[in-house]
């Protein structure tokens, strides 16, 4: 190694020695007699000065430096005269002047700054990834995903699991997305998936005994692309034998507690807050509730129903609720607001939202009208509403009125500044139901997936009423965001067969799909559960960055694009014909 040390570590111990640093030119300024490099690496920026009283020829050479040249300088390190000092910099008291220069490679212009605070495109950023990630910021995530990687492995190692790596080209895992499939050339016309989870492997793993296991792993799901979804992601994948959930549980709480202490020097409090799946439907209208700011939905669809409001005592008479959110000091709110609201809860299916403003000398509503004066004292009761209040009401199926209310519970949090930025709030959503409807399918489909083993005082409900079956299953949330789920499996083939039966899933079916799995229960399977956590998600929020993307090396566009490699791409029709697949056009 010719390098001395990193730019960004230069400090009063180097004064008077002469070092020798590699590294990037972040800026040249040519001021006459002397330039001005800042030098910069993955660690920072330190200022080397060419003078031509030091050594005209090094000066010379140095003339030819632009933006992103790759040098080489050697000299010694002095402190700089006072009053030239650079504060906003660590090694800003000191700097070299260089007595060699090497210029170890040219570069064209980026094709933007490197800087934190950047406002370019993202498909720009993506394209030249390997520019982006030369910015600070960028190297410090990857170095906090790094060190997560670390305390991971290490938590995971002295807690007696093993590290297993589980086949990529394998058979489809459900997990609710679409498969990636790979073309089998030694198989023609067969197909691989790739895995959107290890699942049955890990559940497998438990059958031959490993008792505890654990994988940082890719996943594949083809699936409509978000600010934290990516086709291919990384989960924190676990699976142990002989538990309950609590045990589950209390494992998970330990590694988030770990990573939480040695990655981002946060000491949380455990054990996280525990909330059924109704009780968050209910309050928050979402299975991934954000517990950083209050504001809940109410109910009101015993008043609302026998209200004159036909809108509302139609709804109900019909099976339906009457959920309301009071936003505090809400009356400010224009007849524009109030529309946007209503177009952003109408596109989450509402069918309308009626909206109360309580002025001084009462209700301000286009449907203040239908209500007794009693009903409106009991209204503003239940939403525990008082004067300055807007108080906003949608009558619908629970699953619609909860959906948009808990959509529109979110965007005024945001409006109103409701979310405190600095908070962490976990809390875990238990109790979940074994299935939900599928309107698409006309059928009952997993809410996790398949695997997950019902309460055992509902086992029997399976047939009878698959509404009621309560799953072991276990979400934890983060500051609204879902970073892991898991539950406990199903073990037995019976009732694994009855599960299978009641979303659906015929014999001939789960042979083919699952026979493996469905075989190795027969060969004394022990009871086990898991769970997995988005650790791309759970590095974006420890960074509070905004987007998945940003904590992945090289990540994919909505479109599923790789911009810098130019993926997905067409093959040659040689790669076609061994494969025996011929494209065509979509009709
Ligand atoms: P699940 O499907 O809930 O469970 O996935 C676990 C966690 O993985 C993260 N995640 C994603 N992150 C980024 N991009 C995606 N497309 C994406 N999809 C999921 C989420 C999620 O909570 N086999 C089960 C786990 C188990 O039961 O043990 C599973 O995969 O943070
Ligand atoms: P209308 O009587 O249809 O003009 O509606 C009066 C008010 O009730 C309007 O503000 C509508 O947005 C609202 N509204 C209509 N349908 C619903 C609904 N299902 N839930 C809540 N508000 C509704």
């Amino acid at each position: 190694m010719r390098r001395s040390k990193y730019c960004g570590e230069v400090g009063r111990e180097d004064e008077g020695k002469v070092l020798t640093l590699q590294g990037w030119v972040h800026s040249a300024r040519d001021h006459g007699g002397l330039i001005f490099v800042d030098l910069r690496d993955r660690t920072g920026i330190f200022q080397v000065v060419f003078s031509p009283d030091v050594d005209r020829e090094v000066h010379e050479e140095a003339k030819k430096l632009r933006s992103e040249y790759v040098i080489e300088v050697t000299g010694p390190v002095t402190r700089r005269l006072p009053g030239t000092e650079n504060p906003s910099l660590p090694t800003g008291e000191w700097e070299m002047y260089a007595t060699e220069l090497k210029i170890l490679n040219t570069a064209k212009h980026p094709p933007f700054e490197i800087e934190d605070d950047l406002d370019v495109k993202e498909s720009l950023r993506l394209k030249y990834r390997y520019i982006d990630l030369r910015r600070p910021k960028m190297f410090r995530n990857f170095l906090v995903r790094h060190r997560l990687y670390q305390v991971t492995r290490r938590y995971f190692d002295e807690n007696g699991f093993i590290e297993v790596e589980t086949p990529f080209l394998t058979k489809s895992t459900p997990e609710g997305a679409r498969d990636f499939l790979v073309p089998s050339r030694l198989n023609p016309g067969t197909f691989y998936a790739l895995p959107q989870s290890p699942q049955l492997f890990k559940q497998i793993l438990m059958v031959a005994g490993f008792d505890r296991y654990f994988q940082i792993v890719k996943c594949f799901r083809d699936e409509d692309l978000r600010a934290d979804r990516q086709p291919e992601f990384t989960q924190i994948d676990v699976e142990m034998s002989f538990v309950e959930r609590e045990d589950v549980m209390e494992v998970m709480e330990g590694l988030i507690y770990t990573i939480f202490k040695e990655v981002a020097g946060v000491e949380l409090s455990t054990p996280f807050n525990r909330m059924s799946y109704t009780e968050a439907m209910e309050k928050y209208g979402s299975d991934a509730p954000d517990l950083r700011y209050e504001l809940t939905l109410k109910n009101i669809t015993d008043v609302a129903g026998r209200s004159k409001f036909k809108v509302f005592a139609d709804v109900v008479r019909n099976g339906g609720v009457v959920k309301g959110l009071t936003v505090p000091g809400g009356i400010k709110y224009s007849r524009k607001e109030l529309d946007d609201l209503t177009n952003f809860a109408t596109e989450f299916g509402a069918k309308g939202l009626a909206w109360v403003k309580l002025q001084e000398n009462g209700w301000q509503s286009p449907i203040a009208k239908f209500f007794s004066d009693e009903e409106k004292r009991e209204i503003e009761k239940l939403m525990e509403a008082g004067r300055g209040d807007l108080m906003l009401f949608v009558a619908d199926s629970p699953d619609v009125a909860n959906d948009a209310l808990g959509r529109l519970r979110k965007k005024i949090a945001e409006k109103e500044g409701m979310v405190d930025d600095s908070k962490l709030s976990f809390t875990w959503v238990v109790d979940f139901p074994l299935f939900e409807w599928s309107e698409e399918e006309q059928r009952w489909v997993s809410m996790h997936h398949p695997f997950t083993m019902p309460f055992d005082e509902d086992i029997d409900l399976l047939e009878t009423a698959p509404e009621k079956v309560r799953a072991k299953a276990y979400d934890l949330v983060l500051n609204g965001v879902e970073i892991g789920g898991g539950s406990i499996r199903i073990h037995r083939k019976d009732i694994q067969e009855r599960v299978f039966r009641a979303i659906g899933i015929s014999e001939e079916e789960a042979q083919l799909k699952f026979g493996f799995l469905l075989e190795a229960l027969e060969y004394g399977a022990p009871p086990h559960g898991g769970i997995a956590f988005g650790l791309d998600r759970l590095v974006m929020l420890i960074l509070r960055e905004n987007s998945i993307r940003d904590v992945i090396a090289f990540p994919k566009t909505q479109k599923g694009q790789d911009l810098m490699s130019g993926a997905p791409s067409p093959v040659s029709p040689q790669q076609l014909m061994e494969l025996g697949i011929v494209v065509k056009k979509k009709t």
